[in-house]
């Protein structure tokens, strides 16, 4: 599948527009890189001169004659033997020079690679924010969320360390190469023999390590996705006594990550040491070989210095090389798993984005709707709604409620039929206009892990504490909010679980009601609320509500049968619709649903239970 996914092709535009305004960096950086990497080879390069020149005297033939002169000029060999704390001056500004050169690398390398990290998860975002609903319900939201926080940081790791590591690795080479052999062809070789051996073993090693680095983090990823079902399903486990088996499912993933993780720690130790050995071994010989010369060929000590100190400066650069060369896939996979993202087209508007003024009129006509092409949902849909009337929606579950109001908000389009809003087809109407103007409470309404006061006012901020307490009021949650501590400043913890889920439906109402739209939607979201405290919600809202277009999907009879036309839907279609006691009249859907729960009512009060029955028992 990896391999697969390699093949194809990088996206070079995604490349070009988030390196856009970081390029200089990376010239700043490579630049740094290349002039730390003569300053730290300066540094032997010294230390020899000092050795040879201004302890023992020699010339070296190899050292520029500039050298020389420059010596001369300034007094000869005496004078800087004479004054030896000259020699280690330029060492030290030799050695400081090399850190202001390996700062700005590490500076201009973050910058860039912060900057690219940056860039992407900004255009990810907005990117998510603007592609169709449908793709959020298509996609796992884990997934998502791996892509913008885990490949991001892969391509960051890459661009901020691996990218300049190869620049900096093969400055190395070149510059050690190009001094090396200019001062002994032959010694060069034998410095360099091991280089070639090392870099293939890392590069094939790492490429066959790579398996166990998947399963590594394949179990890692086992482990935060059991905890965080354990967390999220916190309520099932105790009530189902699951404490035991979560446990032990727990400990399972981990020893596995455990074993999995110490295999690959084995392995690392195992190659690092061996090639450790490679590593000391070159060191070694360039030794031997150096004193071998010294003796045969007039090596001076100086020449040794440097050549074994230029063996141990590349070993370990060239060993990381070949891991990183062996990595350089994962950035790649990274890169494509975010441009699948990106490359989603964002939603579009199918007509004229109109922006009529939305009283409320809505005429459905002969609508068909399928999640699919081969399965309708809804099928030959047809109604009227005036400005400020009120319709319900009936139906057993599945039965297409939801779809039909989701068509209602665009999130989804019809496939045949269609849609008209004060005149104006729905495709034609801006959709951010369509939606602002349709106030909806879901069937699981979302509440923000903010205060109540924020979740009630959140599309409108500057609300005063007047209109948030009569949005409260009206969804009859205001004396809930009063009784708690800290009020309105009550943070709702995380997905509200310190609400109940009457309450949070009710401070959804709330946070309708704040939006003063002219379409309301209430999709199943009395639910959760006793029917008194749902007729007082009703009742608050017929007051208020007058310039309003209402839909209320419910599964209860007392919710509906005030409505001016109620909609019972049946397997996708649109069975009966009418008024309360039109409906009744006829024998139908409607009136069995209501002789139901008429005859349940009719029990439980008989039986000396107060009607606070949930709609469960009626089989709806
Ligand atoms: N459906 C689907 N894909 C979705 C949502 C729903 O295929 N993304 C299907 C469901 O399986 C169901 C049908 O569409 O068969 C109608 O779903 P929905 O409109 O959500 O039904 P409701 O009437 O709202 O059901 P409930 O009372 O349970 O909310
Ligand atoms: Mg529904």
């Amino acid at each position: 599948m990896e391999s697969k996914q390699q093949k194809k092709k990088i996206n070079w535009k995604l490349v070009g527009t988030v390196t856009f305004g970081v390029r200089r960096y990376f010239v700043l950086g490579s630049a740094a890189v290349l002039l730390a990497a003569l300053t730290a080879y300066a540094i032997p390069l010294i230390t020899s001169f000092t050795v040879d020149y201004v302890i023992a005297g020699e010339k070296l033939q190899t050292m520029p004659s500039v050298v020389y002169g420059w010596a001369e000029k300034i007094g000869g060999r005496d004078y800087l033997r004479s004054n030896i704390h000259i020699m280690a001056l330029i060492l030290i500004a030799a050695a400081l020079l090399n850190g202001v050169f390996t700062f700005i690398r590490g500076r201009s390398v973050a910058l860039a690679s912060e900057g690219i990290a940056k860039v992407i998860r900004d255009t990810l975002y907005r990117h998510l924010q603007a592609v169709p609903y449908d793709y959020h319900k298509h996609s796992s939201t884990g997934d998502l969320v791996q892509r913008c926080t885990s490949d991001v940081d892969t391509i960051r790791r890459f661009v901020g360390v691996q990218l300049l590591e190869i620049v900096r690795t093969v400055a190395m080479l070149i510059v050690a190469l190009i001094i090396m052999f200019s001062m002994h062809a032959f010694m060069a070789l034998i410095t360099t023999a091991a280089l070639p051996v090392l870099f293939l073993s890392s590069f094939v090693y790492f490429r066959k390590v790579r398996k166990q680095f998947t399963l590594s983090d394949e179990a890692e990823g086992k482990i935060s996705s059991t905890l965080q079902e354990n967390l999220t399903g916190v309520r099932v486990v105790r009530a189902f006594g699951q404490q035991g088996s979560e446990i032990e499912k727990f400990t399972r993933c981990n020893a596995e990550y455990r074993d999995v993780t110490f295999k690959l720690i084995k392995m690392l130790g195992f190659y690092w040491g061996l090639t450790d050995i490679l590593a000391y071994g070159q060191i070694c010989i360039t030794l031997v070989a150096g004193v071998i010369l010294s003796v045969t060929d007039g090596f001076t000590l100086g020449q040794v210095m440097v050549f074994t100190a230029y063996a141990g400066m590349l070993t370990w650069p060239v060993r990381q090389m070949g891991r990183i060369l062996a990595d350089l896939g994962k950035a790649t996979v990274s890169l494509e798993r975010i441009d699948e993202i990106l490359s989603h087209p964002a939603e579009t508007e199918p007509g004229k984005a109109l922006k009529p003024v939305i009283k409320g009129e809505i005429e459905f006509k002969n609508v068909c709707f399928g999640y699919d092409a081969y399965d309708d949902v809804l099928k030959d849909i047809s109604f009227k709604a005036c400005p400020g009337q009120t319709i319900a929606i009936l139906g057993s579950t599945g039965s297409g409620k939801t779809s039909l109001v989701q068509l209602l908000q665009r999130l989804y389009t019809c496939t045949a039929g269609e849609i008209i809003i004060d005149g104006v087809n729905i495709n034609d109407i801006d959709h951010r206009l369509l939606r602002s103007n349709i106030g909806i409470v879901l069937q699981e309404p979302f509440l923000y892990s903010r205060t109540i006061r924020e979740n009630i006012s959140i599309v409108k901020p500057d609300a005063s504490d007047e209109e948030v307490y009569n949005a409260a009021k009206i969804a009859a949650v205001h004396d809930v909010i009063e009784s708690f501590e800290k009020k309105y400043d009550t943070v709702v913890g995380e997905r509200g679980v310190t609400l109940s889920g009457g309450q949070k439906q009710r401070v959804a109402i709330a946070r309708m009601l704040m939006q003063n739209a002219p379409i309301l939607i209430f999709d199943d979201s009395m639910s959760a609320v006793d029917t008194e405290t749902d007729a007082a919600i009703r009742e608050a809202l017929n007051k208020r509500r007058k310039s309003s277009t209402t839909f209320i999907i419910s599964h209860r009879i007392t919710t509906l049968c005030e409505a001016d036309n109620i909609l019972v839907l049946d397997g996708g279609r649109l069975v009966q619709q009418g008024k309360h006691e039109e409906l009744l009249k006829v024998d139908g859907l409607y009136a069995r649903i209501a002789g139901i729960q008429n005859m349940l009512e009719q029990e439980l009060n008989g039986g000396g239970v107060k009607s606070e029955h949930r709609d469960q028992g009626t089989g709806i």
